[in-house]
């Protein structure tokens, strides 16, 4: 459930026409609603009840620090996977030992930073980067708080490249292997062992994947526990589908009922790491119509309606051939024509959508491009040198702009012509 809703014909965004925002601020513009992200938010961290569990929103999903401050208010931690993100966690007010750290490639500057910060967990996902961090607590002569990630070798039945807890992807470590890295683990001077975690992939549409890989990891804790190796945290990622066409992924309640059932009896404190399922459907993508015209393709015609966002703005379609339901901001009688919507970047790939019907529509119409809130804003670039769209939240009747509109001299900032002054 989200709070974008037709009131006669026009799209609202909780009680405020998306029309008079998009007249105020321009577009292409991010549009989040506020008590969308409140719910989700609610709904997903409220279905664990009183299982000792902690909520860390994905960031990478929707970075803006107006956003993760909402989170950070409601209890949330953050899961982090860069210097940059740990940053952004803490200007948004999320306390430090609630924020957890994954990634495969890890620097040693960032695991400085987070040290110094006082994270809760890294979630290490190496033999070497279990040693780089053992290295660098010890410079710091601090303790590192650690899980090791395992790869359970689940398919969790989603886009290839979103898909990362089979044994042929690049994250965690293999089960036997990861149970050898503990026992080395345990000797080192300043790793802390806390917990155990796993991240199977992202849109995932049915709960059985997860608890395939919940109930290996319930295997594998108990194999450590009867090493005598104590796992406080047991960490099992992200990855909740939502609908973005007709996917019908599990209602959060009936995920972590799932989960809290397959837990049995295991007394760890959970950690979960969502952010589509809490974003996604929380924020659309506005854009305005540029022109429309009709190419003869063959014997095929074939109408474009060309808008001002891009696959610089949103590049989900273009890279994972993903739908993204379009709608008209203003409802209109037009008949329905087939169309690709499409932006003004020099690719054919720039496309937000493929032979879709939609009512006819005419230059200066604005659209929304729904369940934009995840992976949209934070894959957007400056290809093309074109500037990112502003992010606004509305709230009821009130909208912020929580990030402006990128102008022309922010393309170029940090740029320099060599022997003249920076730009
Ligand atoms: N935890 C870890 C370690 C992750 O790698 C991810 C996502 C998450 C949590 C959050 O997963 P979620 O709940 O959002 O599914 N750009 C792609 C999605 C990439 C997901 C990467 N990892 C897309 O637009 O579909």
């Amino acid at each position: 459930m989200h709070y974008f809703q037709y009131r006669n014909s026009e799209l609202y965004c909780e009680d405020l026409p998306v029309r008079a925002i998009a007249e105020q601020v321009g577009t292409p513009l991010y549009l989040y609603s506020r008590a969308t992200l409140v719910r989700h938010f609610d709904a997903f961290d409220g279905g664990f009840g009183d299982v000792d569990h902690l909520t860390c929103f994905a960031v990478k999903a929707c970075s803006n620090i107006g956003i993760l401050n909402i989170f950070a208010g409601m209890g949330g931690g953050a899961d982090i996977v860069s210097g940059g993100e740990l940053f952004r966690a803490l200007k948004a007010g999320v306390a430090p030992d609630r924020i957890v750290y994954s990634g495969v490639g890890k620097t040693a500057a960032e695991m400085r930073e987070a040290l110094e910060a006082g994270i809760l967990l890294f979630n290490v996902e190496s033999s070497q980067e279990l040693d780089r961090l053992q290295q660098v607590a010890a410079e710091l002569g601090v303790q590192a708080p650690v899980a090791l990630r395992v790869n359970p070798d689940v398919d969790p039945k989603t886009h290839a490249y979103i898909s990362t807890g089979l044994a042929r992807n690049k994250f965690g470590i293999p089960v036997d292997a990861a149970f050898d890295e503990y026992l080395r683990a345990r000797t080192m001077a300043n790793i802390e062992i806390r917990g155990v975690s796993c991240h199977i992939g992202s849109q995932l549409t049915r709960v059985e994947p997860f608890l395939e890989a919940l109930r290996k990891l319930k295997v594998f804790v108990g194999r450590l526990r009867e090493e005598g190796i104590e796992i406080q945290y047991l960490d099992l990622g992200g990855g909740v589908g939502i609908t973005y066409n007709d996917e019908e992924p599990p209602h959060p309640h009936e995920y972590a009922r799932a989960i809290r059932e397959e837990l049995g009896g295991l007394t760890c404190t959970l950690i979960l790491e969502p952010g589509r399922v809490i974003v996604g459907n929380a924020g659309i993508l506005v854009t305005e119509v540029q022109y429309t015209k009709v190419n003869s393709g063959g014997a095929r015609k074939k109408r474009f309606v060309i808008v001002d966002a891009a696959m610089n703005d949103l590049s989900r379609p273009s890279l994972y051939g993903a739908f993204h339901e379009i709608l008209p901001v203003v409802r209109s009688r037009a008949d329905n024509l087939l169309v690709d919507v499409v932006g003004p970047i020099c690719e054919t790939g720039d496309f937000m959508a493929r032979d879709r019907m939609l009512p006819a529509v005419h230059q200066g119409d604005l659209l929304a491009i729904m369940s934009s809130g995840a992976y949209g804003f934070t894959m957007s670039s400056n290809y093309n040198s074109r500037p990112r769209p502003a992010e606004v939240l509305v709230t009821g009747r009130e909208f912020s702009v929580i990030r402006r509109r990128e102008q022309y001299r922010d393309l170029i900032r940090g740029e320099q012509i060599p022997g003249q002054e920076q730009s």
